[in-house]
């Protein structure tokens, strides 16, 4: 890759000085640079790596928007100036198309999907038909019958995009003003008029995201090693995928003895916190995550007034946990069952007395039922059938969001309640996070970390809070909490007074903004306590250093430096890009014609030769 940026640069000038502009506008003026672009990044595992890279220096391809599956033809064989930048719109995002450009990728520069503002009719999964098909609950040891999702398609929409691996950049376009820019630049230089083919300048693309790492985890991690040996500003190239579990329970339970065995056992209830898609950073997972996540929540707020009071309390203490990364070979739930193996969590596997998880939930506002599926090879034991069949949850209806017959205008005024937070949180993670409840529930420090959009249920990277994990620490504080008169020092400190010295084994404190004062910018801040607590969800396959296993999760995230796309006109086939070597006359000409052309919505590349 012979870059000559130098010389590229000298002729800018001079032809800034011959066109009489000021450089610097007239560099903001060379390219359009889209806003808003997300892209496939590369992900690693034991033995492979999948998703999308462009070159170091981008890649670069004349703009095609694909019309149909029979277009491709254009882009694979016919079209004159290739490599193409492949423009698609949401429905032809599918498994075939895709396919066929990664296997005529020579011809293929790119692809760039453009994000609907709706639903696709039909849905859309770019996971596999059977997730985490290896690591599961039903492997051939536990039942090959139940294996490979022989008995139910868990995700039978699945075309499995996020698997593979292409050697070119794929990004997603939100569908707003940069995918205008992009279709209009399309329509006016790239259709041949009555089928001819089109002629030069045509519209060209350039895609960066490069990616640090390559081949698989093993490989990676050891190149992390040799730069954190070796290097005095050491470069990493990936990091494990993961971040923080968050789990409370209906009685505190002391969170600095490790592995203890009282004669309490306790029935984990459990959610997971992220879902999957194929762009980094754009898994709105409304169905997926969401779902589970927020009938969770509702489920423990809905259990609070039960399980406080000591007549009505449950036999067993009820543990919610809310796992990380668990779209990645159950990340979150691996770790925490290890560290019960290994004595570092406060409760031992024995403790356990039974797991029940929530999964997809259809939530509607109103007459919505909560669907159970419990496992069919521990039912085949008739104590444990029969233990399940009682369903030691006797107030499921209160997750069911429609109101039971028989219910007193004041108690349906408490489920009136009960749903409006459903409501809420329904709008805050599936609109956006920045409102005023999850305002007051936050210390101030986060406030930044509240947004105006879907919240991003992507998976983080070593030991980062993810959104959704930050968001459910504070939400179930606050549902699940007492807010307690303790001073904003004593709160910090984790105590209830200076000289309470255990209050912290069994809770944690918070000091939360609160509500603005009336008239005021000024908000009312005060202490919560809640049992809520946050457990490392990184895969135990990093701590044993046992990159090639196949119990344990391996994904590595690869690091990247550059993530940015920009269009512009390429002046021919031969240059490729418009290349200004001198100022020569015809330098200045060609720069007055594309400027001419551009009519102040876009401009020209100007850019060095990669031969
Ligand atoms: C799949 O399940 C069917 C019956 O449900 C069984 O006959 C078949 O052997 C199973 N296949 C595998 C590979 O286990
Ligand atoms: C790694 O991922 C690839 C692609 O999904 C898969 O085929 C392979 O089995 C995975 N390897 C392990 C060890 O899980
Ligand atoms: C999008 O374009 C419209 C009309 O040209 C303009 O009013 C609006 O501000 C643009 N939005 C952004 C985010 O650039
Ligand atoms: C990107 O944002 C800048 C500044 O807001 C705006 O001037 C430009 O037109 C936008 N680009 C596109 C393609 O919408
Ligand atoms: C394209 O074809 C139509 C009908 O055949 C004709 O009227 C029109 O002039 C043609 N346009 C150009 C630019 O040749
Ligand atoms: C919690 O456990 C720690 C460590 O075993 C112990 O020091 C502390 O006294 C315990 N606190 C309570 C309230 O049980
Ligand atoms: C829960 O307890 C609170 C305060 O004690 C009370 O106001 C509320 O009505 C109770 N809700 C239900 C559903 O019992
Ligand atoms: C809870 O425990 C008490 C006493 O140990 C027992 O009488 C009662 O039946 C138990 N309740 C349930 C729901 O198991
Ligand atoms: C059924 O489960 C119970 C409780 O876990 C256990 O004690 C018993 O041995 C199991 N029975 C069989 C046949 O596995
Ligand atoms: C939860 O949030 C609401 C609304 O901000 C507030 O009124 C309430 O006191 C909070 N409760 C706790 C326990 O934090
Ligand atoms: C909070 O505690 C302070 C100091 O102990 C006391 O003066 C105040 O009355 C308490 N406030 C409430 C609302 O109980
Ligand atoms: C807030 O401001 C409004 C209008 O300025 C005034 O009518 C109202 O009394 C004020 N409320 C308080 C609590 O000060």
């Amino acid at each position: 890759m012979d870059l000559l940026p130098n010389k590229w640069i000298s002729s800018l000038f001079i032809c800034c000085f011959i066109t009489g502009l000021s450089c610097n506008s007239v560099e903001k003026k060379i390219y359009v640079k889209l806003n808003y672009t997300v892209p496939c990044v590369r992900l690693l595992n034991a033995t492979h790596q999948i998703g999308c890279q462009s070159s170091l220096s981008g890649d670069v391809g004349v703009l095609h928007v694909l019309e149909s599956e029979d277009n491709l033809d254009w882009v694979l064989n016919t079209g004159h100036s290739p490599p193409y930048m492949v423009i698609l719109e949401a429905e032809l995002f599918t498994r075939s198309i895709m396919l066929k450009l990664k296997s005529g990728a020579r011809r293929v520069a790119g692809v760039v999907v453009i994000e609907p503002n709706t639903n696709l009719p039909g849905g859309f999964s770019p996971h596999t038909t059977c997730p985490n098909e290896n690591t599961g609950v039903y492997t051939d040891k536990y039942d090959p019958a139940l294996a490979h999702c022989n008995h139910t398609l868990w995700n039978p929409l699945g075309n499995g995009l996020s698997y593979e691996e292409f050697d070119f950049p794929i990004f997603s376009l939100k569908d707003d003003n940069d995918t205008q820019v992009i279709r209009q630049c399309y329509l006016d230089h790239n259709r041949g008029v009555n089928g001819s083919a089109p002629e030069y300048p045509l519209c060209a693309m350039q895609l960066f995201s490069h990616m640090s790492a390559v081949t698989d985890t093993p490989t990676c991690i050891r190149r992390n090693k040799i730069q954190n040996d070796f290097s005095i500003s050491p470069e990493m190239v990936c990091d494990p995928l993961g971040g923080s579990n968050i789990w409370t329970s209906t009685r505190p339970i002391n969170n600095t003895q490790k592995g203890h065995k009282m004669f309490e056992s306790v029935v984990i209830a459990a959610a997971r916190l992220d879902s999957r898609s194929f762009f980094f950073d754009l898994a709105p997972g409304a169905q997926s995550s969401a779902s589970g996540l927020i009938a969770l929540l509702a489920a423990a707020q809905a259990l609070k007034n039960i399980t406080e009071t000591e007549e009505t309390q449950p036999n067993k203490t009820i543990v919610f946990t809310f796992f990380e990364g668990e779209t990645f070979d159950y990340i979150g739930s691996s770790k925490m069952v290890y560290d019960m193996e290994n004595e570092q969590f406060a409760l031992d596997l024995d403790n356990v007395h039974s797991v029940l998880e929530v999964g997809q939930v259809g939530i509607r506002p109103s007459n919505s039922a909560i669907w159970f599926h419990s496992d069919p090879v521990s039912q085949r034991n008739d104590s444990v059938k029969a233990e399940i069949l009682r369903s030691m949850f006797d107030n499921t209806e209160n997750l069911n969001m429609s109101y039971p017959p028989g219910l007193t205008p004041e108690q349906q005024l408490s489920f009136v309640t009960e749903t409006a937070a459903v409501a809420q949180l329904l709008y805050g993670f599936l609109v956006k996070s920045n409102n005023s409840w999850f305002q007051q529930i936050i210390p101030s420090d986060f406030v930044r970390s509240l947004v105006d959009r879907p919240t991003n249920f992507y998976t983080g990277v070593h030991m980062q809070k993810s959104e959704p994990s930050f968001l459910v620490e504070y939400i179930l504080a606050n549902l699940t909490g007492t807010v307690v008169n303790v001073t904003q020092e004593n709160c910090k400190n984790q105590r209830e007074n200076a000289d309470d010295k255990e209050s912290k084994h069994l809770y944690s404190y918070i000091w939360v903004q609160g509500a603005l004062a009336p008239n005021s910018t000024k908000r009312d801040s005060f202490c919560v306590r809640s049992s809520v607590r946050l457990s490392p969800a990184i895969s135990p396959a990093f701590d044993l250093e046992q990159l090639t296993t196949s119990d344990y999760s391996t994904w590595t995230e690869s690091r990247w430096k550059k993530i940015t796309g920009r269009i512009f006109l390429v002046a021919s086939h031969d240059l490729e890009m418009l290349t200004l070597e001198s100022a020569s006359p015809s330098c200045s000409r060609l720069f007055f014609y594309l400027r001419d052309q551009l009519k102040g919505r876009y401009s020209v590349l100007l850019r060095e030769r990669t031969h």
